[in-house]
């Protein structure tokens, strides 16, 4: 008997044209409102909801995000995104408020390596120099040397000096990829993104076969026979840039599917088609969708949900995020 496998419908969306701005609602004219009010800044990451994305003052990646938070002097920073983000935030802003519109907005990522385990691991295994990914709770950075980004993960681990044997935590695929790339050998802590790792080979070559010749843009927390497949493997802010200056009308773009509203607003005259997973032609991250409009109002309102640290934490998180904004400038 001949098997017959189906295949999700590919999602396809063009550019949108960039002066036809759509009128904003009541609630987007509010939170605009109460920005002001409060003399918030509002941040957003590249995978949140396109009606969230434009009521930010800044959208971008982790590394962009950082970067904005060190640098604003607003009061507030309500932090669109999820809460590795949102703490990071506040580690390098103590004495600002930092507000999460859902506090339970998490990271699969992050969870797969808790503190208490990596102290563990260090502890039996010292000496190591650990480079954390910045999807990881304040706890974790705060037993690290240096934190990177998907955007500047290179970069920081060739800054490493070559006598220090490299713990990389948490996601093995970007450990993976980044080992490869600089040639650098490392412990990799086997940890992943659930989102990132349900895009297989088999889903991206019949998505291919659809769209002949469209480039196909990974992110690095794919895992690695789906990166081999790729034209280019790079952090979401930079599939901007390499959408704009190839001349392919078509991509396919293997991430979080929200990124797909930055790139039609950011990229002209070109079509984008989601990267679908075996059973879907989407692939939505649960916890950067727990974000909603309304939910950013609220935050905005009552000035809650916070973030919270304890003060050591912060103090010693603090060094190796300092340390990855500085060498990657
Ligand atoms: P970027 O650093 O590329 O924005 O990625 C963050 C993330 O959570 C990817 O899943
Ligand atoms: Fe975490 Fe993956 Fe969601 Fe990114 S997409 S926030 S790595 S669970």
């Amino acid at each position: 008997m001949s098997s017959v496998v189906s295949t999700p419908e590919p999602l396809v969306f063009q550019s949108l044209d960039a002066s036809a701005q759509p009128p904003l609602s009541a609630i987007q004219e509010e939170i605009l409102r109460l920005k002001k009010k409060h003399n918030a800044v509002i941040l957003a990451h590249n995978y949140q909801v396109d009606e969230i994305q434009q009521v930010a003052d800044y959208v971008g990646d982790s590394l962009g995000l950082s970067y904005k938070a060190a640098e604003t002097d607003a009061d507030v920073i309500v932090f669109c995104g999820v809460h590795f983000m949102a703490e990071t935030a506040k580690i390098v802003n103590p004495q600002k408020t930092v507000l999460l519109p859902e506090l339970a907005a998490g990271c699969s990522l992050s969870d797969s390596c808790p503190a208490e385990k990596l102290a563990a691991y260090k502890a039996a295994n010292p000496g190591l120099y650990v480079v954390a990914y910045i999807n990881c709770s304040a706890a974790v950075k705060a037993l690290c040397d240096v934190i990177c980004t998907s955007g500047n993960a290179m970069k920081i681990v060739e800054n490493i000096p070559a006598d220090r044997e490299i713990l990389f935590v948490p996601d093995q695929n970007l450990g993976q990829w980044v080992a490869k790339q600089t040639g650098r050998k490392m412990r990799i802590w086997p940890g992943s993104c659930y989102a990132h790792v349900l895009y297989t080979v088999r889903a991206i070559e019949s998505v291919k076969e659809r769209f002949p010749g469209a480039p196909v843009v990974a992110h690095p927390e794919c895992v690695e026979a789906v990166r081999d497949m790729a034209d280019i493997v790079c952090s979401t802010e930079k599939m901007i840039g390499y959408c704009r200056e190839n001349p392919a009308d078509t991509f396919i773009i293997v991430t979080e599917t929200g990124m797909i509203n930055r790139l039609r607003r950011k990229v002209p005259g070109k079509r984008f088609v989601a990267g679908p997973t075996d059973n879907c032609g989407c692939n939505d991250c649960r916890y950067m969708k727990m974000n909603t409009i309304e939910k950013v109002r609220d935050c905005l309102l009552h000035l809650q949900p916070q973030i919270e640290l304890p003060p050591e934490v912060i103090e010693k998180a603090y060094l190796p995020i300092k340390r990855m904004l500085d060498w990657s400038r």
